[in-house]
């Protein structure tokens, strides 16, 4: 994506259109912000599902062991028959601390050796809570070790037992071995997931940038017009347009030393540039009339600020430049036109545009009359406050004038090359 959304006229300004960027970079952002956030999110999601199905896992293999651990014992008992008969058991349990064999009304408990009396306390005690259940388990925990009490009813026909309880101790080296393993089974599934998200960013990324690109393009071809609306009715007026470059740099400074914020110093921008726009739609004999306008011309020359609003009213994007264009020709007491509007009726742009136009006006040479010294301008500014202006207005612009006037007619390219700088602080950063 190109850093500036720019225009090239002829004469070499640039406007940048910095709303329309700053937006659009905005919606990049978020777009790719939203994207890894959903990739966490999923890795998340992912990882935690991966987690509880893994202890699950767990826990199915450490029954399945505890069983297999009964069955052993189930089976030496049905080939070599029931304790008490002579043989030593404690060597034959195995993984199990405990067993306990309920058959014919007959209950038989052997318990292995190292078996602390805490663990036998809390193994009798489950044992009276399920006397009644049939198939049971429950984990005992003593200190850091674990033990499954588990309980079956043996009615395979082969032994004589009505109940088969048996104490396996879980090997706490095991389950620890195998909570790693789940531990890494998980960080690479978050990984592969975070990893196959971010793989889709850029992919993501130059998309998003073609329909920047796009967006870039209209925006160029908006400020396109604004241009070419400027320099037409420029070319038609006085065959320059250096008018609307100065009265756009005097009314950016009295913005600026009226704390305008930086969308109303955009909209005076746009609306300076534009304020004559409508003059485009007044009659030759009229516009060019090198005399004094007849009644009846100048009413028709009036038209030019419909003709304008008219103009802007059609792009959105021309909208700001409307409280200028429709307005630049009110007057503070009410006389103006075309509404008649009076004090802070009228917009304030528009009351900041018509000191800088009238005081430009009035120091440059056109082809019907000469300029005007600054002294005398200001003179015709102080004559005009509280009745054409604003009076807090012409306040402010009376200490700053002569230095602005200084600095867009130092060269013949002063003013355009202010009006970059300004363009560049408002539109750009
Ligand atoms: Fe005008």
């Amino acid at each position: 994506m190109q850093d500036a959304l720019s225009l090239s006229g002829s004469d070499g300004a640039t406007i940048i259109v910095a709303d329309e960027r700053r937006a659009l970079a905005g919606l990049r952002r978020q777009t790719m912000a939203r994207f890894l956030l959903f990739g966490f999110l999923l890795s998340a999601l992912a990882a935690a599902a991966f987690y509880g199905l893994g202890l699950i896992q767990m826990d199915r293999m450490l029954l399945t062991a505890a069983n297999s651990q009964v069955r052993h014992l189930a089976n030496m008992i049905s080939s070599e028959g029931m304790p008490g008969r002579g043989r030593e058991w404690t060597g034959a349990l195995g993984d199990l601390a405990f067993v306990r064999l309920e058959w014919r009304g007959r209950t038989d408990e052997i318990w292995n050796e190292g078996v602390t009396p805490e663990v036998r306390s809390l193994a009798k005690a489950a044992l009276v809570q399920h006397s009644h259940s049939g198939h049971w388990d429950q984990d005992i925990r003593v200190g850091g070790a674990v033990y499954r009490l588990l309980a079956a009813r043996v009615d395979d026909g082969r032994l004589p037992l009505d109940r088969f309880v048996a104490l396996y101790r879980i090997d706490s080296d095991m389950t620890a071995w195998m909570h790693r393993q789940l531990v890494m089974i998980v960080i690479g599934v978050m990984a592969a997931v975070i990893g196959a998200t971010s793989s889709l960013l850029p992919v993501i990324g130059r998309l998003e940038s073609g329909v920047i690109r796009n967006a870039t393009e209209a925006i160029v071809a908006d400020v396109d017009i604004l241009k070419a609306l400027g320099s037409a009715v420029a070319k038609r007026d006085n065959d320059t347009d250096i008018h609307n470059y100065r009265v756009t740099v005097y009314a950016v400074r009295l913005g600026e030393m009226l704390r305008l914020s930086g969308k109303q110093i955009r909209g005076l921008v746009c609306g300076a540039f534009l304020h004559d726009v409508g003059k485009i739609g007044i009659p030759d004999h009229i516009l060019l009339k090198p005399g004094r306008l007849t009644p009846d011309e100048f009413e028709i020359m009036k038209q030019h600020v419909t003709h304008g609003l008219d103009i802007v009213s059609v792009s959105r994007w021309l909208e700001p430049a409307a409280e200028v264009v429709g307005s630049h020709h009110e007057r503070f007491d009410g006389t103006g036109y075309p509404q008649g509007l009076q004090g802070e009726q009228i917009p304030l742009s528009a009351r900041i545009f018509a000191v800088g136009d009238v005081f430009d006006a009035v120091t440059s040479k056109r082809p019907y009359k000469e300029a005007i010294s600054v002294a005398e301008a200001l003179n015709i500014l102080r004559e005009g406050r509280g009745n054409h202006f604003d009076p807090h207005i012409i306040d402010v612009f009376l200490p700053i004038a002569e230095a602005i006037y200084r600095q867009v007619n130092d060269t013949s390219d002063c003013a355009k090359m202010i009006l970059d700088n300004i363009i560049e602080m408002y539109f750009l950063s």
